[in-house]
């Protein structure tokens, strides 16, 4: 199989924001909602030049005392390799894949699988606005507010069994609509897991929109998962199955690469990829080509919360 490798970043790979194509999408959902009554709480489009908002309440607890990453970075500046390579290939090719209707299926060790549909996602719990600190494992960081619940919320309602220890993220393949999956880069559909302490994590969140509307396309829409603590490939965008195993699974990069991407991929500053050190970042739409590097924190900076769900693990080998 051919291997993909992640693409050392320049700054001047920032793609500046384009026409957003994607918009057209959603200005088509909210025609049909609008001819369908209202779905139920789905909101409509506010104009035709924006995405619909989503409104949250915002989280009094996951707040950064950062400044938010500019929201024009945050949605031309992505990794979603079904639609390409190139980080301004996602905002440019996305607004292909159709997003409605979409099912997110629950199933494997669980003693009631089921299919949610949008609305249903919508409505499984209070949407909050939480702002975190994201980093991929290229470099590079940004600080977004995500709006969406703790992903426990819609695991606990299919009951996991006692043999759930670990859950799996799978990706809805598009051949028609993703160009990027018409060449064999990974092993399609793009996929990755956690263990199940770590999808009950209250900080792992399910996530539905960001800056205060649903998620544009290019982010993952209409659904997708948000792991702070982890670099960024391990928050599987666009997902339609999610899967309560027994045994580990292999992600996509995992099995592409295992050598330099492991199951865990916890934020660590001290322990380097092989082809470059992870002690260092790059904070998108803040830091220029030649401002001094900031340090990336172990876990991301959400140690506190999460570092217990690792006590007693070697996490040069748990890499
Ligand atoms: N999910 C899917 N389905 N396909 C992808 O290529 N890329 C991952 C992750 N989720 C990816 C994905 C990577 S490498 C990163 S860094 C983040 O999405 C980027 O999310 P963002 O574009 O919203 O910043």
């Amino acid at each position: 199989m051919p291997v993909y490798r992640y693409p050392r970043i320049h700054a001047s790979e920032i793609t500046p924001e384009e026409v957003w194509a994607s918009r057209r999408q959603w200005m088509k959902a909210a025609g049909a909602s609008v001819a369908a009554g209202t779905l139920a709480g789905w909101p409509l489009l506010g104009s035709a030049a924006s995405l619909a908002s989503l409104n949250a309440q915002r989280s009094s607890k996951y707040v950064l005392m950062e400044p938010v990453t500019p929201e024009k970075d945050a949605t031309t500046y992505n990794n979603f390799f079904e639609f390409g390579m190139d980080k301004g290939d996602p905002v440019k090719y996305a607004s292909k894949m159709q997003t409605t209707p979409w099912k997110v299926r629950v199933e494997g060790e669980c003693a009631a699988p089921k299919t949610f549909d949008l609305d249903d996602l919508l409505k499984l719990a209070p949407l909050e606005d939480r702002t975190y600190r994201m980093r991929c494992v290229e470099g590079w960081s940004m600080a977004i507010p995500w709006i969406g619940y703790s992903m426990s919320e819609l695991i606990k309602q299919v009951q996991p069994t006692g043999n759930a220890k670990f859950v799996e993220f799978v990706t809805d393949v598009q051949p028609k609509n993703m160009p990027g999956v018409r060449i064999r880069s990974i092993d399609w559909p793009y996929r990755d897991g956690l263990r199940m302490d770590e999808a009950m994590h209250p900080l792992t969140m399910l996530v539905m929109g960001m800056y205060g509307k649903v998620l544009p396309n290019q982010n993952g829409a209409p659904v997708r998962m948000v792991v702070p603590w982890k670099y960024g490939f391990k928050s599987v965008k666009s997902i339609v199955t999610i899967r309560l195993l027994e045994k580990q699974p292999v992600g996509s990069w995992e099995q592409s690469q295992p050598s330099e991407y492991g199951f865990y991929s916890n934020v660590n500053p001290e322990v380097s990829h092989p082809r470059w050190s992870q002690a260092t970042e790059r904070r998108i739409g803040e830091d220029g080509v030649f401002s001094p590097k900031r340090k990336t924190l172990m876990f991301n900076g959400y140690a506190n919360e999460v570092a217990s769900l690792y006590a007693g693990m070697d996490l040069r080998k748990n890499y």
